[in-house]
């Protein structure tokens, strides 16, 4: 019986694959854990308690308490958000996965580790178009470089101590149950919420500047079928390149405009066009594809109208 840990349960991408994993497993098997506390949904559905996993003392006992065999470490600091506070969001976003790592290391019953990368592991000097899986990584970000450190550190734990461990690097996510959480891909999430409630928006980012992107639903549906994909198909022990779509804020605008034909759209970049441009703006994801069957089904436009019914509900 698999008794899975959740890191970051409350955060975007933890407050859905919480919910899948119980369905999954049954909710009584999926402790969730955040150092804030989560929607109810979560804090209700299932197991939760407050966890900070930068204290390995805690983490310890925690698993070892639950008999813990899967870890999902999803708790990070996002690429905006990171750059104002450079040596807290390292500390936090280094030292929490090195606990995890160890810990999966000393304890066998720990099977697995999903730790989320990104394409913030890409710099400048990485090629921008369908960027390949293995290519030139100079992050410039202290996000990217801890999301780089971190792929090297799991390559590591598994070459020399056989930990199974397994990530993908995410593109920007866009969902509607959480709101955005400082990255530098989450104008594509704000501009949903401003559209329904001001029904206009101003973004931090060029209007032109693209970014490879996808919808959470595809997300959780990738990072369930590379948990569950047999360990010999996972050739890639870092982060496998994720593709979804590709687009342009004004793209983004242009789509919204045909379910509000008065939305506007003003352009103010701020620090993040910098991130954004050093960032890839398509991915080759064809490892991803061939080796454990990643696959996508919502396209831009299914996005655009999913987020824009969604947000319009929660928001009467
Ligand atoms: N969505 C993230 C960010 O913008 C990238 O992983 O920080």
């Amino acid at each position: 019986m698999d008794h899975i840990l959740i890191i970051g349960a409350a955060g975007q991408i933890g407050s859905e694959l919480t919910v899948a994993l119980r369905e999954v497993y049954g909710a009584e098997n999926v402790f969730a854990t955040d150092v804030k506390h989560p929607s109810r949904d979560i804090a209700e559905g299932g197991p939760f308690q407050l966890l900070d996993a930068t204290d390995s003392r805690q983490l310890i006992y925690f698993a070892m308490r639950h008999g813990i065999t899967q870890i999902y470490h999803l708790a990070a600091v996002l690429s905006g958000n990171a750059e104002r506070i450079p040596f807290q969001a390292w500390d936090i976003n280094m030292n929490s996965l090195l606990n995890v790592l160890d810990l999966a290391k000393e304890v066998p019953e720990i099977r697995k580790v999903f730790w989320p990368s990104s394409i913030a592991v890409f710099g400048a000097t990485t090629p921008k178009k369908n960027t390949p899986q293995f290519t030139v990584m100079e992050p410039t970000t202290v996000y990217g470089i801890s999301k780089l450190a971190g792929e090297r550190w799991m390559q590591y734990y598994h070459r020399r101590y056989h930990v199974d461990v397994r990530s993908i690097r995410y593109p920007g996510l866009i969902s509607y149950k959480t709101e955005p959480g400082g990255g530098t891909t989450d104008y594509a999430v704000e501009i949903f919420h401003d559209a329904v409630r001001k029904g206009k928006y101003e973004c931090f980012l060029d209007g032109n500047t693209a970014l490879p992107m996808m919808f959470m639903p595809d997300a959780i549906q990738a990072t369930l079928r590379l948990m569950e994909a047999d360990a010999s198909q996972i050739k890639v022990r870092a982060g496998y390149n994720v593709g979804g779509v590709s687009f342009t804020p004004r793209q983004l605008a242009e789509d919204i405009r045909r379910h509000m034909p008065d939305f506007e759209i003003s352009f103010r970049p701020d620090f993040r066009q910098a991130i954004a441009d050093s960032w890839p703006q398509s991915i080759d994801d064809s490892m991803a594809r061939t080796q454990w069957g990643c696959s996508y089904s919502y396209t831009r436009g299914d996005i655009v109208r999913i987020m824009l019914e969604e947000i319009g509900k929660r928001t009467g």
